[in-house]
């Protein structure tokens, strides 16, 4: 409790999503334009610029050297000097209670539920070296009996809160159409100006195809730590996959696709949250 009150900070940003939602792009994206397009410095790897908060926790079970060399998340945050660029995948009721009176800018990225279901499926084959199915993991996706736990609390609490001055609600699909236009509007919502050719730079900086290749934004070095080098060597799985909207339909049967598309409407009824 002690390290969330003193984390708020006014100064504090933070930026929030359920996981294979988006939340590495966001995450860059809010921290350079944050630091006005330090690129030299975002070669640091992003858990040492924009902490995720409960990463320890999360790794409690899973401890190893490679993880001593990442640190506390904990002691990362408290550490930081403001103004702080901070991730978290926790749901709005496990945050600090004064986020509703310190009021701190929070940015949340939201993606079609199909698609993050099979982006979620690749991530925890690959972190966590699950074996099962996709059929079977989309089964318990739909129960909310994945690591992150059910997906909608997660969303709507903070969709629910998207008017509030603080708080920025982003859907990946809205990424893919127009980086640029998210860009601008995130750097309006930070208070920051961004020239043309700065947002041209950073849409750039951020493309798959350059996020995908960069060291500091990749859970490979991670990976390579926790697994050997010869993991990534032997494995064809990658932390930033395809990058692209409507992957389901290369994983779902139509029978799946409606499953999900129904408990998507059940679950979105009356709150105007809509998903392309
Ligand atoms: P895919 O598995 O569909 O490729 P998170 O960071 O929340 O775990 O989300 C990971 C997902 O975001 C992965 O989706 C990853 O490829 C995608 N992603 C990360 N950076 C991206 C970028 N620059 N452009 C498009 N998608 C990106």
């Amino acid at each position: 409790m002690k390290l969330l009150t003193t984390s708020l900070s006014l100064s504090l940003r933070k930026y929030r999503t359920y996981l294979s939602s988006g939340s590495t792009w966001l995450q860059e994206m809010v921290w350079c334009i944050g630091n006005d397009l330090d690129f030299e410095r975002a070669k640091t790897l992003q858990q040492f610029r924009t902490p995720l908060l409960e990463l320890t926790a999360l790794m409690d079970n899973d401890k190893g050297d490679w993880m001593n060399e990442l640190g506390s998340s904990v002691e990362l945050v408290e550490g930081m000097q403001s103004p702080r660029f901070i991730k978290s995948h926790l749901i709005w009721e496990l945050l600090p209670a004064a986020l509703d009176t310190v009021k701190p800018k929070v940015v949340y990225i939201a993606r079609n539920p199909k698609d993050m279901c099979v982006s979620y499926y690749y991530y925890c084959t690959l972190v966590h070296n699950m074996k099962g199915s996709f059929e079977d993991f989309c089964e318990l996706f739909l129960k909310g009996r994945v690591p992150l736990g059910p997906i909608w609390n997660h969303i709507l609490g903070f969709w629910r809160r998207r008017h509030e001055p603080n708080i920025l609600f982003l859907k990946y699909e809205d990424l893919k159409k127009d980086l640029e236009g998210v860009i601008r509007k995130t750097a309006t919502f930070l208070g920051k100006t961004l020239t043309e050719p700065d947002v041209r730079k950073l849409s750039e900086h951020l493309s798959f195809k350059n996020m995908k290749k960069n060291p500091s934004v990749n859970l490979e070095p991670i990976m390579a730590k926790k697994n050997g080098p010869d993991f990534l060597q032997t494995t064809e799985l990658s932390f930033l996959r395809k990058g692209e909207v409507g992957d389901w339909k290369n994983h779902m049967t139509p029978d799946m696709a409606s499953q999900f598309d129904a408990w998507t409407e059940k679950n979105i009824r009356g709150t105007a949250l809509t998903f392309d």
